[in-house]
């Protein structure tokens, strides 16, 4: 397969409605190819610390949002925070992420620049410590500055879907939730020097193949290092999933879903022969080793939670979320035992940012 067969958008969408096994074993193959060319043997590890729960917007999707009045709402101690840090850097994770719902006032803003200000200062051994990546949704672009010199180096923001309309299908109306302000933001966080990545659901209510060919499409036009695409999973207590809540899981709908993700992933892989592709943890739903096939297929990064188990089950965005009951040390276990199964090598200790892109003229857009 060549990198340029994949740079149009009908081309994108032909491989996300392919149904010939073959055709999609050829397909996954070759991403695994392009990803060990690209980035290695290996992959990497981020210890994933979800810091609070409590968000001022209301997304429609999402089981932690504003409106939701049935979570219990917590926010983690920095000494909880620092713990989760510490045995990330001691699993030999290399990074952590710290995600949670959006905050902006200073109160929450001056703490992030703090936490991650000590999370830097963590490696007494006089290695330059842990990789921090946040994940705390749009800040103005001076908030994206302050943390960035107190040590954060990359930034997660999901655009959730490229396409206007369908984003906001998916969001309440008016400027906190609006579109183009979500762009700015990734504009912002390129500005400021940060790594930037973004990504979206597959198969919400109204999604076509050509929305999905497009998000592909967008990741390259915006420049995104890293990739962050998972299923959208009905949460019952969301506008979004209330409607459609499937109680018993509809099997054949999941596992569409799942290989519709796959394909995503491994189109992006030849896309962005480079970039940072994370094996999403809400795969882990529709299949107990979705992860695992999503490396299969082009992916290199897991994010392993390290939240601490008390407040775990208040950290739902989707339902079914798994390891509900998993201390830090659990999850890890579970993970390099199915990662050594299947002979997938961990960098471990590394930073793993995302190499340098192909030229354009190597990837046939001359
Ligand atoms: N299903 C899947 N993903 C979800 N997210 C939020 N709600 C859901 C859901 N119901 C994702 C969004 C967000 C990320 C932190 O979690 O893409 O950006
Ligand atoms: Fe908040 Fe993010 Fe959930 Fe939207 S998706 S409600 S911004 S946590």
């Amino acid at each position: 397969m060549e990198f340029r067969d994949f740079n149009d958008a009908r081309t994108l969408a032909r491989w996300l409605e392919e149904r010939d096994e073959n055709k999609l074993d050829a397909l996954f193959k070759s991403a695994l190819e392009v990803k060990r060319r690209f980035r290695g043997e290996g992959i990497y590890l981020r210890g994933l610390i979800e810091i609070s729960n409590i968000c001022r917007k209301n997304c429609l999707y999402c089981g932690i949002r504003s409106g939701n009045r049935n979570v219990e709402r917590y926010e983690l101690t920095d000494e909880q925070v620092l713990e989760e840090a510490r045995f990330s850097l001691e699993a030999g994770y290399g990074s952590v992420v710290l995600q949670g719902g959006e905050r902006s006032d200073g109160v929450f803003t001056e703490r992030i620049s703090r936490l991650v200000y000590k999370i830097k200062k963590l490696d007494a051994g006089g290695g330059r410590g842990l990789g921090i990546t946040l994940s705390l949704g749009e800040q103005s672009r001076e908030v994206y500055r302050e943390w960035f010199r107190a040590g954060a180096h990359r930034y997660l923001l999901r655009i959730e879907s490229s396409d206007r309309r369908l984003y906001e299908s998916i969001h309440p109306s008016g400027p906190l939730h609006g579109y183009d302000n979500r762009i700015k933001a990734l504009e912002d966080l390129k500005s400021e020097g940060y790594i930037m990545g973004t990504g979206v659901m597959i198969g919400l209510p109204g999604q076509t193949v050509e929305h999905l060919a497009g998000d592909l499409l967008f990741f390259k036009k915006i420049g995104a290092a890293m990739v962050g695409m998972g299923p959208y999973i009905p949460h019952p207590d969301t506008p979004m999933g209330a409607s459609g809540v499937r109680l018993c899981p509809d099997s054949s709908a999941d596992a569409g879903k799942l290989l519709l993700s796959l394909k995503m992933v491994a189109l992006l892989r030849h896309l962005l022969p480079g970039a940072n592709i994370a094996a999403t943890t809400a795969l882990q739903v529709l299949a107990p080793d979705g992860r695992e096939r999503a490396l299969l297929a082009g992916a290199n990064v897991v994010m392993p939670n390290m939240t601490d188990v008390s407040v775990r089950k208040n950290y739902q965005l989707y339902s079914g979320k798994s390891g509900l009951e998993d201390t830090a040390q659990d999850t890890k276990d579970k993970l390099v035992q199915n990662l050594d199964r299947l002979g997938i090598r961990v960098e471990w200790n590394e930073w793993g940012d995302p190499g340098k892109q192909m030229p354009d003229c190597i990837l046939g857009n001359r």
